[in-house]
């Protein structure tokens, strides 16, 4: 099943505290970014890819693409204040009415299985996004005392990617933007139409480069799969 990602990356990254956009941030010797983009340009079902990024950052992107020989980069839009705004915007200059994917360009190590059960899951429901289950104990706490211990068995922790119907997608931002909603991922956006959201269960290893830990542990990652491969 064929799909269109946006993949927002105008972020500044200030919690890796680089100094720069931490999606130039290299794993061995390959900026974040690149290998993002290379799980999309290695699946077939993937048409087309859309990216936000900041104004200033463009021609360099776009240079990085050429090097890395990426192809499906169908259009670049602007990125704005928040990471909303950012797929917003990418998603109104995308031309695809079918099954839209959004991830974060943080997260490299994305697998194939789950995007292609995304796709799926929302091609016949609508919407679903990825996510894994709490492994530890969760409690809600105030002011530094524990309020109650919260049942894990009903926790999930939501990753990206998160696949929609166009239709569905469009009409969340579209609504968030007039009602001035800021969420903090798009199925807030759609939760708030009274859509369902579907979950995919995905793996520990989606993670999102946020702090300097995370490269340690995305290096680990790679070494992990180098050694699955041979
Ligand atoms: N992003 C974006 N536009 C923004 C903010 C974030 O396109 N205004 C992108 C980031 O580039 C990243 C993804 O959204 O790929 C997830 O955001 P996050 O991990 O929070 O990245 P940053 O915002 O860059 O990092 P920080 O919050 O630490 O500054
Ligand atoms: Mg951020």
């Amino acid at each position: 099943m064929k799909y269109t990602v946006l993949l927002p990356a105008a972020g500044s990254g200030k919690r890796m505290g680089a100094g720069q956009n931490k999606l130039f941030l290299e794993l061995r010797n390959i900026p974040i970014l690149i290998h993002t983009l290379r799980v999309f340009e290695r699946d077939p079902n993937c048409e087309r890819i859309v990216l936000a990024v900041k104004k200033e950052e463009k021609a360099f992107i776009e240079q990085l693409l050429k090097e890395h020989c990426i192809t499906k980069v169908s259009d670049i839009a602007e990125g704005g204040e928040e990471r909303q705004h950012s797929v917003y915007a990418a998603l109104k200059v995308s031309s695809s009415k079918g099954i839209i994917l959004v991830h974060d360009a943080a997260r490299p190590f994305i697998h194939q299985q789950v995007i292609q059960q995304l796709v799926e899951k929302a091609n016949t429901s609508g919407a679903a996004v990825a996510a894994v289950r709490a492994k530890d104990t969760m409690k809600k706490v105030e002011n530094g005392i524990i309020q109650e211990t919260v049942d894990r068995e009903s926790l999930w922790i939501i990753q990206t990617p998160q696949a929609f119907r166009y239709t569905i997608l469009e009409k969340a931002e579209r609504l968030a933007e007039k009602d001035n909603f800021l969420g903090t991922d798009e199925a807030m956006l759609v939760e708030r139409l009274g859509e369902r959201v579907h979950i995919v269960e995905s793996t520990y290893d989606n993670v999102k480069m946020t702090t300097s830990e995370d490269l340690l542990y995305g290096e680990a990652i790679l070494n992990k799969r180098e050694q699955e491969e041979y």
